[in-house]
């Protein structure tokens, strides 16, 4: 192993490819094993949380730092540049930047709506960035947005809407549900009622309906250890609204308690709402930093269905690999997706540590088929980019960027979506290593 030295009392989300990088480069002609295919031709976009001081105090402090590597005939080319936003340019430390709706650190998912490249962090409104990953400015629609907004807002494919919603820590309401039009316009901000501040990190849509997860993850400045607590007490509900309605819309679900950082995706059935997740028993106090903290608490994929008409939802384990970051073609947000591709975690570590595996789910089959990176390789996110707009799902490609930690070096990895097991097609090394970090999207050329 030739990894870094590390220094001993850093935090874990500083260590080994967790570590920071500071330069910003531009590299063209990136070395490729295998052939990247001609018709693989877009830009793949990741964002990570990469301190610029080299400290956060924890892993979802640290700047957001987008890291791209465009794909054109066959070629291969890098960029990666820091979010410039005032959390940025004043050092800010999270606990400076919660009054203010614009310091956000941008550090968790980047995703294209309407011609513009937003860089998104839940606690905080979105930034833009162009193509060039340069920042373009804060995207607030003129002020009108001044609630945090999630990191996680789904484009529906048919209408070309971005759905969104944001939760809210410090003051009711604790969370707000946010409608953009196709041409980018922010058309409705719904404040919606829930009994407590929880952390929602993601949720789901389906063709008519959004479905909101209350899950006891709860925060408080009470007690002596002030922030998010597992509180199973406060139970768990899958709140269901129409994607125009308001909060007197909303119909609430009971279910058991339990946490969900991931869904996979959601859609209908006549009176059935069926979604599927990545289902952790519990959660504890710093969110994902202990996901891998315990055998019991790593997430698996889960089968939950809404029965809208007697009220129940039935919950079912479906496997029982370890994993999270869940991914379907994103054209099937909100309808029927047969496929999904989760990340896999290594349950027996101390902390959140990804594992060699990348997997792929067909939920129709019920069958998983693995990606196996091998020994000393750590996987990143999955995300499928189809071979043309119109082509059938899973006719394509699923894009991560991966580390090989026998020689500490990045790649990004390009496996046949239809050929899951077999090697990856290309392995385009990277021209320097890029930390692990949260989550990506391909844009299409
Ligand atoms: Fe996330």
């Amino acid at each position: 192993m030739t990894v870094e030295r590390q220094t001993e009392d850093l935090p874990w989300h500083l260590k080994g490819n967790w570590a920071p990088v500071q330069d910003e480069l531009n590299v063209d002609d990136l070395q490729v094993e295998g052939e990247i295919p001609k018709d693989l031709n877009g830009l793949y976009l990741r964002n990570g949380m990469n301190p610029r001081t080299g400290w956060s105090e924890h892993w979802f402090f640290g700047n957001g730092m987008v890291h791209g590597v465009e794909l054109k005939d066959g070629k291969a080319s890098y960029r990666n540049r820091f979010v410039r936003t005032p959390y940025y340019e004043n050092d800010m430390q999270m606990m400076e930047a919660f009054g203010d709706p614009k310091a956000s650190p941008a550090n968790t998912h980047v995703v294209s709506h309407a011609g513009r490249i937003l860089v998104v962090e839940e606690a905080h409104v979105p930034w833009e960035i162009d193509r060039d990953l340069n920042t373009v400015g804060v995207r607030d629609w003129d002020g009108r947005l001044t609630t945090p907004f999630t990191a996680h807002p789904r484009v529906c494919h048919e209408t070309g809407e971005l759905l969104a919603f944001g939760y809210s820590m410090m003051a009711e309401p604790y969370l707000h549900y946010y409608r953009v039009d196709a041409k980018g316009e922010l058309v409705q901000n719904e404040p919606i009622e829930i009994p407590r501040p929880v952390m929602m990190h993601d949720w789901n849509v389906t063709r008519n309906h959004v479905i909101f997860m209350d899950l006891p993850l709860v925060f408080s400045l009470e007690g002596p250890n002030p922030g998010f607590a597992w509180r199973p007490e406060c139970g768990a509900r899958l709140g269901v609204m129409p994607r125009d309605g308001t909060n007197a819309d909303v119909k609430w679900y009971e279910m058991n308690p339990c946490y969900v950082f991931h869904p996979f995706n959601a859609h209908e059935e006549g009176d059935k709402i069926i979604l599927h997740v990545c289902r952790q028993p519990f959660a504890m106090m710093g969110g994902m930093q202990d996901i891998g903290g315990s055998e019991d608490n790593t997430a698996r994929l889960w089968r939950w269905t809404i029965d809208t008409k007697t009220g129940s939802v039935t919950e079912e384990q479906l496997d029982d690999a370890p994993g999270d970051f869940a991914r379907v073609d994103d054209r099937r947000t909100g309808l029927p997706a047969r496929y999904g591709y989760m990340m896999g975690i290594d349950n027996k570590a101390p902390t959140l540590t990804f594992d060699s595996k990348l997997y792929k789910y067909d939920f129709q089959s019920g069958g998983r088929a693995t990606q196996d990176l091998g020994e000393g390789w750590f996987g990143g996110e999955p995300c499928f980019a189809p071979r043309a707009a119109d082509s059938a799902e899973d006719d394509g490609w699923v894009v991560s960027i991966v580390y090989d930690g026998n020689e500490n070096e990045s790649y990004l990895v390009i496996v046949n979506a239809r050929d899951f097991e077999a090697a990856p097609v290309a392995k385009v090394r990277l021209p320097r290593r890029v930390p692990f970090g949260a989550h990506g999207s391909w844009l299409p050329a």
